[in-house]
């Protein structure tokens, strides 16, 4: 939590809400040069928040941890939607970044981000132009492939446009999409390297129903099998002749186990940037219940801005300020006993009655998210803070960019 008074004791009188206009408040944050002018006790609620610190010491230690075991590093984009963030990566080590959807590749790409991993097959009507209007402007981009005539249609439309498009095999390891991993997808490459304007780069394999398992042994078992079905199709391709020296999988709750996989050559986390409740409760490997090797560094930073009773205070932060899906709500930072619950679109109640501190009316509560990626697809901004100065505003670039 961030208290009005906790924030004048910490800060000169110069940078509090308190004394301060909105009308120069909001100068500062339209001209986007806000270091060293606004503290977070300025900022309009509910803001996104995140801790600059936290980020890049996530950045710094996944970053040197795959380093260290000899694996390229390429985040999944998905998370954060944001080009500075991909940027601060790569700075690290990344290869590049893997994007979901040919909307967030794009905006990338016209950011500067290259080294982009499609993780899904181009599909659907206009998306095989785009890909091979992506790849005439960044050729290093793969787009993965998990069907034969996609693949047909996908070469048909890179020989008209005289190009040529990197593909990689999408294999089914979790159920979702992909091929089946095996003869099934050794067939599919089979296809794809007969033709004549592609050119075959490896195997995307994402094993998301591994990524969540509660304990470390048991998530460590079912990536390992999981993943072994990509190494072995990966082998099989390799016994008949066919390069594969690329596989790229992997996740933030899967990172110290895939990369210690012989024959999975990439790790392509996303959550570790942020992190999140859904994440913190799978446990770590050293670190028993609490999964503790990435900071939480993504709040939504809201305003007790209703005090009906003393049990209770209303948060301007409800529906509308966090994804929904997980069945847990976001916790109060440094309310300890006190619990949200969604109280409508625009508003969330913080329950009070097991809480030695008081909330008042205006009090700032920062709110640790239950679900990061579909969070931060609900707001343009990031605030990017250090401790309770505000030193950014990043553009959440991908967001909306779902098509
Ligand atoms: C294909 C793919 N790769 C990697 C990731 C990253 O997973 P995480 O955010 O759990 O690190 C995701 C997340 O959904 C994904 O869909």
């Amino acid at each position: 939590m961030v208290t009005r008074r906790l924030v004048l004791a910490a800060a000169p009188a110069v940078l509090t809400g308190a004394s301060r206009p909105w009308s120069e408040v909001e100068k500062i944050l339209a001209s986007g040069n806000v270091k060293g002018k606004l503290s977070k006790e300025d900022l309009p609620t509910p803001s996104l928040v995140v801790d600059l610190d936290g980020l890049e010491s996530n950045i710094a230690r996944m970053a040197s941890y795959l380093k260290a075991q000899g694996r390229g590093f390429r985040p999944h984009a998905k998370t954060h939607k944001c080009a500075e963030i991909a940027r601060r990566c790569m700075a690290a080590g990344a290869v590049g970044a893997c994007a979901a959807k040919i909307g967030e590749a794009e905006v990338l790409a016209a950011r500067g981000i290259k080294g982009l991993l499609l993780t899904t097959a181009m599909v659907g009507k206009y998306r095989i132009e785009r890909a091979v209007r992506l790849s005439t402007k960044q050729p290093d981009t793969i787009f993965s492939v998990d069907n034969a005539q996609n693949v047909s249609d996908l070469n048909e439309a890179a020989r008209v446009a005289g190009r040529r498009v990197r593909v990689a095999v999408d294999l089914a390891v979790s159920g979702r999409t992909g091929i089946t991993p095996g003869a099934p997808a050794v067939g599919l490459v089979e296809h794809i390297v007969k033709q004549s304007n592609l050119d075959f780069q490896g195997i995307q394999a994402y094993a998301g129903h591994c990524a969540h398992i509660v304990g470390f042994e048991n998530r460590k078992k079912g990536s390992e099998e999981a993943m072994g079905r990509a190494v072995e199709t990966r082998r099989m391709l390799e016994r008949k002749g066919i390069a594969c020296g690329w596989l790229s999988g992997g996740s933030t709750g899967t990172y110290n186990i895939d990369s210690h996989i012989d024959g999975v050559t990439e790790i392509q986390p996303g959550s570790f940037l942020f992190m999140d409740i859904d994440y913190n409760r799978i446990g770590g490997k050293e670190t028993g219940a609490v999964y503790s090797d990435f900071k939480n560094t993504l709040t939504v930073l809201a305003t007790a801005y209703s005090k009906p009773s003393d049990d209770f205070v209303i948060l301007d932060a409800g529906l509308k300020a966090f994804a929904t899906d997980r069945p847990f709500p976001p916790e109060a930072r440094g309310v300890a006993g006190s619990k949200y619950t969604f109280s409508g679109d625009e508003h969330g109640k913080l329950d009070l009655r097991e809480v030695a501190a008081k909330v008042n009316l205006g009090d700032r509560v920062e709110l640790v998210i239950p679900h990061c990626d579909p969070s931060v697809n609900l707001y343009d901004k990031l605030i990017v803070v250090r401790g309770e100065q505000v030193e950014a505003i990043w553009t959440v670039d991908g967001r909306g960019k779902g098509q």
